[in-house]
């Protein structure tokens, strides 16, 4: 029986073990990984799954902002990383826990969610790389991977991607 939990302070030391054993530890010089450099984890949209003890999965969100051509800043989530144990693959626990997120994230009324990763899996949960074709990262990223989900108004079409700056919460 797997429990989808709140993510906690007490996960993120065994959050970082199941990360490095899924990317390895060179998943620290990813373009997402610089995207989120100094900003603070956004506990009310992360998650954690549990097998009794165990923890066997997470997702995690940050808040960053998108800088439009204009000039214009608007807030979105960069959710990210999901990962499960090799253990526990193929239960549907990455699924559950991206339902959750998403939930939590409709429910808040927060703004629209980034994620870099593979189109054929995120797109079962509303995410597209329609609006992000000319938007730009601080490193390299495959632009079929860059997704986004939630309302594209007021998002420009030629923008640059960055970390949360202090005057612009997300939530
Ligand atoms: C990708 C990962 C999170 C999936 O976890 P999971 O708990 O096995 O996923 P679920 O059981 O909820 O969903 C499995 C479904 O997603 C599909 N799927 C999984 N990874 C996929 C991928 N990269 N591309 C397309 N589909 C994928 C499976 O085929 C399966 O499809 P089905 O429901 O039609 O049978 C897990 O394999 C993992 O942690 N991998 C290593 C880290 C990683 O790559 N994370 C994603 C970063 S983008």
């Amino acid at each position: 029986m797997i429990d989808i939990l709140p993510l906690g302070a007490e996960h993120l030391a065994v959050i970082e073990t199941l990360l490095d054993q899924r990317f390895g530890p060179a998943r620290r010089n990813r373009t997402a990984y610089r995207l989120r450099d100094g900003t603070d984890l956004l506990s009310q949209f992360s998650f954690v799954a549990a097998d009794g003890d165990a923890l066997v999965g997470s997702v995690q969100c940050w808040p960053i902002q998108v800088r439009g051509a204009n000039g214009r800043i608007r807030p979105l989530i960069l959710l990210g990383p999901v990962a499960v144990a090799a253990s526990h693959e193929g239960q549907g626990i990455a699924s559950a826990l991206m339902r959750a997120s998403l939930a939590a994230i409709d429910a808040a009324g927060a703004p629209p969610v980034l994620l870099i990763g593979d189109a054929p899996f995120y797109g079962r949960f509303g995410f597209t790389a329609d609006a992000t074709r000319e938007w730009h990262l601080p490193g390299p990223v495959d632009q079929a991977r860059l997704l986004l989900r939630g309302a594209t108004i007021g998002l420009s079409r030629l923008a640059w991607v960055e970390a949360e700056t202090r005057d612009v919460k997300v939530a």
